[in-house]
């Protein structure tokens, strides 16, 4: 019988290379299930919610029209986008993406400071959808509007 220089008590390992290759693996797997878990909120949170696709121009109904008129700001459809359109202070139609890029709330138009303001976390945004205050990470969409509130008034997407 010869002592094992390893294990001079002379005792038998407790854990042989199998098992711990296995804990090994069991332990590098669940770290990187636990920073899954950690880390997708993380990036939802700082990644503003897409622009989607679908039709590419849309014309205001009368009644749209007459919702600009009088409460200042309309929502309607753009394929399966929502889109503010509002008549700004100096009278000119505007169109911006109505999802909020923070967490993606529906913004409303404020006549009385001529801003957009999402009610959500307080995130403003100047009348050409760029971020004034608040958490939103990143400017709205901006829409192409063209027309006025009397004749035909089309939104579309920049470039469609
Ligand atoms: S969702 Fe608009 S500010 Fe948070």
């Amino acid at each position: 019988m010869s002592a094992n220089p390893e294990n001079p008590a002379g005792g038998t390992d407790a854990v042989g290379p199998g098992r711990r290759r296995l804990l090994n693996v069991l332990l590098g797997g669940s770290f990187l299930a636990w920073a899954a878990v950690v880390i997708y909120p993380v990036i939802r949170y700082l990644r503003p919610p897409a622009e989607s696709g679908g039709a590419s121009e849309s014309a205001l109904s009368d009644e749209d029209k007459h919702k600009v008129q009088e409460e200042s700001f309309v929502i309607i459809r753009l394929g399966t986008s929502r889109v503010i359109v509002f008549q700004d202070s100096q009278g000119k139609l505007k169109a911006l993406s109505a999802v909020c890029t923070h967490e993606g709330c529906t913004v409303t138009y404020k006549k009385s400071e001529d801003l957009i303001w999402c009610p959500c976390h307080n995130g403003k945004f100047t009348s050409e959808g760029r971020v004034i205050s608040g958490p939103p990470p990143k400017p709205l969409f901006a829409y192409q509007v063209t027309g006025d509130l009397v004749g035909t008034v089309t939104v579309s997407r920049q470039g469609a």
